[in-house]
């Protein structure tokens, strides 16, 4: 055998670059990868809850409870996975959640992800709490750009926010109302994890068992909360310190107040119960966004699964619906979109990829999700969403048992 033989028999020198990542082939490779690049106490900032965590550990054991029952000989090909959604066709039903503070996970940061985002047309929510301002993420985007919005304790500052927004083109407005006061993080607690990092012995010792996570947060621009550039910028220190920035005292009035600012789709982010759900209509929002944080803020919140379920029960069709919290694959996304979902969004599944990968990571989790939902669906024999939002309960087993329409809990 001579040696370029050889070479073709171990993956061949034109591979090399698919090589790095040839071993990457789902959302927990991706988070295999996640953890081996990054220290520990950034690994933890981006996989940890609060308290508990038993919301957190509940996010994923709920998906895992539910079968599918395939339909036989339907005669569908591939799946559509397109619809029109707050007035824009979206190829995928899927979307990036806002996530705080992307550049202490990987350099290319906000950026990288939004750029992945638009490259597959899905929508990307710029978070409040960024380390990339809005306007520099909207230059990067060509796809659909949403805006997360914590209500500051300063509602001129709020104000600032929304017309940035607006300003950036952002095309839907997300309100948070589920961190009046900071989740208790104990893993951040137990590390010392500030914001900014400081250079503490334990950081030193990151810094030689991590140095290709470290060569790149030091070589680029420093770490600050850019939404907040002035001297309105929230203090450096713990997590609880910088959310004491945040309205503690969020109520229907201020909901009342962004309605009349933004002109645009707003949404409430948390995890609402159908009666908050109706009020959220009724005061003027075109859609909620039932997340429970990822398990980062209330411990003992209820699943989104659950909420939604009620929630399509109280608004009918005519409400957006946006679920999150616990989805790391294709086929959790299709089971969310079962029980009445039209976008599964996803946090932790697109920031292992930037963790391990930049850009690149994040584009990777997006076509991993795409063709495992796109998988799924023909393997349940159904044409498209709108089919499988109309069969949903049909399709699903939870716990071993049928799925009754309007439910199943
Ligand atoms: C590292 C990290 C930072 C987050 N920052 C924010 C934030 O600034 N604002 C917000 O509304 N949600 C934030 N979230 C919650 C996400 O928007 C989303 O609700 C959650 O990640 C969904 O759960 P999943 O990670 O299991 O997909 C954050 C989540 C993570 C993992």
């Amino acid at each position: 055998m001579n040696p370029e033989e050889v070479i073709h028999l171990l993956g061949g020198r034109r591979r090399r670059s698919h090589r790095k990542f040839g071993n990457l082939h789902s959302v927990s490779d991706l988070r295999r990868a996640a953890r081996r690049r990054l220290p520990r106490a950034v690994f933890d900032y981006l996989e940890g809850g609060a308290e508990q965590e038993r919301t957190l550990r509940d996010n994923q054991a709920r998906y895992g409870r539910y079968r599918f029952q395939p339909r036989a000989l339907t005669g569908s090909s591939a799946p559509s996975l397109e619809q029109t959604l707050l007035g824009r066709e979206l190829p995928l039903p899927l979307g990036l959640a806002p996530t705080g503070y992307t550049r202490l996970i990987h350099p290319d940061g906000e950026i990288g992800a939004a750029r992945a985002a638009s490259e597959a047309g899905v929508p990307y929510t710029a978070a409040t709490m960024a380390t990339t301002s809005l306007a520099e993420i909207a230059a990067n985007s060509t796809g659909p750009l949403w805006f997360q919005l914590y209500v500051n304790s300063e509602w001129p500052v709020t104000e600032r926010l929304v017309r940035e927004a607006e300003r950036a083109g952002c095309q839907a407005l997300m309100v948070s109302v589920d961190t009046q006061v900071a989740g208790q993080r104990l893993r951040d607690l137990r590390n010392g994890l500030t914001i900014p990092p400081s250079l503490s012995w334990t950081a030193l010792w990151g810094i030689a068992i991590h140095p290709g996570y470290w060569t790149g947060l030091l070589g680029g621009p420093g770490l600050a909360f850019a939404n907040f550039p002035d001297a309105t910028s929230p203090a450096a220190g713990g997590i609880a310190e910088i959310t004491k920035s945040f309205e503690a005292a969020l109520s229907w009035q201020h909901l009342e107040r962004i309605r009349e600012l933004w002109a645009g789709p707003l949404l409430l982010k948390g995890p609402l119960g159908p009666s908050d759900v109706a009020r959220a209509l009724a005061a003027g929002c075109e859609g909620v966004y039932l997340s429970n944080h990822g398990g980062r803020q209330l411990d003992r919140s209820p699943h989104p699964l659950e909420l939604l379920v009620a929630a399509r029960r109280e608004v009918g069709e005519a409400a957006v619906l946006l679920v999150d919290s616990g989805i790391r694959t294709g086929a959790d996304a299709v089971i969310a979109l079962a029980l009445g979902a039209d976008l599964a969004m996803v946090g932790r599944a697109y920031l292992y990829g930037l963790a391990a990968a930049g850009e690149r990571g994040v584009r990777l989790a997006i076509s991993m999700l795409a063709e495992e939902m796109e998988r799924t669906m023909q393997l349940l024999g159904v044409g498209g969403i709108a089919e499988l939002r109309r069969l949903g309960p049909e399709l699903l087993r939870l716990d071993g048992a049928a799925v009754h329409a309007g439910g199943g809990w």
